[in-house]
Parts: structure tokens; sequence; C-alpha cells
């Protein structure tokens, strides 16, 4: 069983002792030098979460999980109360993928002072997609993330491509904050059916269950619409008119889209410049809705060759 801990002290003091203190040279690999990953996550874990552990555990010697439900990136009126908090449950599944440490810290142990006077803001990058319905979300993401980085100092985290924004924002702040964290990028782990694996999926009806694996159909669709529809400058509005055919389709089936967009790999609107035609970005097609009471996200990318 992993060991649980909701002190940030002892769980400081227990992986200071596999750091290491041959010397304090970053080069020294030598024995009792182990390697440190971190799994953020809020809990209620799936098997895409066990997914990240599995890879974690292939680059590191030590795989610590964090449990947190993180209030600063929820909104009003979100689900911050409601989201299932299932720590006994998560810790018998962390076991069966070899975690190491869980850290499970209380609010108070994680904000002292709520909200915190100290801000990391996410920037414009955080001002489109779920950031225009979730404002602020971000910020409060990338303050606890900050906070995790601080307390484990692992050598990577890994987090998964579900999250597409999260993630290019996550890759932004070790950028920006000079993280010595490789992040590590873990594929969508996706039902039988291609729903992609989620712990607001458990807020679906069964009705509302046959109907969600829709939206991923309809990402896979519109992606090999863009891969057979040579992209280019005059092109731009077949993409729109695409892209009106997949927003019908998927609201047909039942959803409330918040947004359905293709992006650059790197989250750069799509534009008629030459710069576009010369470089032949990736894409990506990205969307949220709302189906009942869940919100769900997936994506997908598009390789142009
Ligand atoms: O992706 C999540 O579960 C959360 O946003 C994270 C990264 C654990 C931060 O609270």
């Amino acid at each position: 069983m992993p060991i649980i801990h909701q002190q940030i002290s002892a769980l400081r003091a227990d992986l200071q002792l596999y750091r290491g203190s041959k010397s304090d040279h970053p080069s020294d690999k030598s024995e009792g030098r182990h390697r440190i990953a971190l799994v953020p996550t809020m809990g209620n874990l799936h098997d895409g979460h066990l997914e990240l552990v599995r890879i974690a555990k292939q680059q590191a010697d030590i795989v610590v999980v964090s449990i947190f439900v993180n209030p600063t990136q929820f909104g009003e009126g979100e689900d911050l109360d409601s989201y299932p908090r299932t720590l006994d449950k998560d810790v018998e599944k962390l076991a069966t993928v070899g975690a190491d440490y869980v850290f499970a810290p209380s609010t108070e142990e994680m904000y002292p002072v709520l909200p915190p006077p100290t801000a990391v803001i996410a920037g414009a990058i955080a001002d489109q997609l779920c950031g225009r319905s979730r404002p602020g979300h971000f910020d409060g993401m990338g303050i606890v993330v900050s906070k995790l980085f601080n307390i484990v100092q692992p050598d990577v985290a890994v987090f998964g491509q579900k999250d597409y924004q999260q993630l290019a924002i996550i890759k932004q702040l070790v950028r920006d904050l000079s993280y010595p964290i490789e992040i590590i990028e873990a594929p969508i782990i996706r039902a039988e059916d291609g729903l992609a694996l989620s712990s607001r999926n458990q807020y679906l009806s069964k009705a509302e269950r046959q109907i969600a694996p829709v939206l991923h159909q309809e990402l896979q669709r519109l992606a090999q619409q863009l891969q057979s529809s040579q992209l280019h400058s005059q092109q731009v509005a077949a993409l729109d008119v695409l892209l009106t055919d997949t927003h019908k389709r998927i609201t047909e089936a039942g959803f409330v889209i918040d947004y359905l967009e293709v992006k650059t790999e790197q989250l750069t609107p799509v534009v008629t410049t030459e710069n576009f035609n010369k470089e032949k970005p990736n894409l990506i097609v990205l969307v949220a809705a709302q189906l009942g009471r869940a919100r769900l996200l997936d994506n997908q990318l598009v390789t142009v060759s």
C-alpha cells in the first residue's frame, strides 16, 4: 500500500531520504539518488489516472500521487462541494499500480490563507476555450500545480492530454518559472466505445452515457475530413463549413456545446496567412460540451502533411 501523508512537512521529510546526500550536484546520479515522479490528481480515480501512474513508474523510482480537490480552480456555481471524494477507494486502486506515496492534504494545509494573496496568472493562453467559460480556473490550477511542484520537487510530472489546454498552461508555467521538471504527456484513455475517461462521467445518466461517445465519433470524423481536405489559405472558409456541420450533429445528439474549435497544436488560431501555408502546423480539434450534469472535454490531433 502507498504511504499516505496529509502534512507537507511529513511528505518532504520522507522524500528527502530518496534524494540522496552524496553530492548536491545535479549530475550526481550515483547510488542513493532516486528519480521522483509526481502525478497530480483531484482523486476519484479511474483507469486514466492509473495509466498516468504506470507511465510515472516507468520514468522514476518513487511515484507520488497527490489527491486534492483544489478550491481555487472552481468557479461560483461549479461542482466543488459535490465533487466526489473517495480517498479510501483511490488508495486501494493506487496500490494496484504501485504508487509509493499519496499526498492528500487538507485545504488549510495547502492554503493557510484562502484565497491566497499570491497569484499565478496563466495569461492569454487561458483566455480562450475552457478559460472563456471558466474565468480564473487556470490561474487557480496554476497556483496549486506550482505549490505541488514546490512541495514534491519531482524530476518528472505526468499529465493527461485530455485536458489539453491545462497541459499547455503547465508547460508554459514550467518554462516561465524555470522549474527543473520534465513534463510527460499521457495519451487520452478511452472507454471501449470511445468516451474519454473522466471523473465527471459519473454524472451521466444511463441514457446520457449511451449518447456520450458521439463526441469522440464526431471529433474523429472532423479530424479525418481536415486531414484529407488539404487545408490552405483559400480553404479556411471550408473549415467553417466543416465546423458548422459537426456543431450541428453534436447538438442534435443532445449536447450543449461550450466550444468546438480547430487550433494549431500550440493553441494559436488557424489563420489565413502565408506562414500557415509554409509551416503547415499540426492541428488540434477541441470540444467542451455539457450533457446533462456532466461537462465533457475531448480533443483530437490532426497531423497535416
Ligand atoms: O487535472 C486535474 O485533475 C487538476 O486540474 C490538477 C492538475 C490535479 C490540479 O488540481
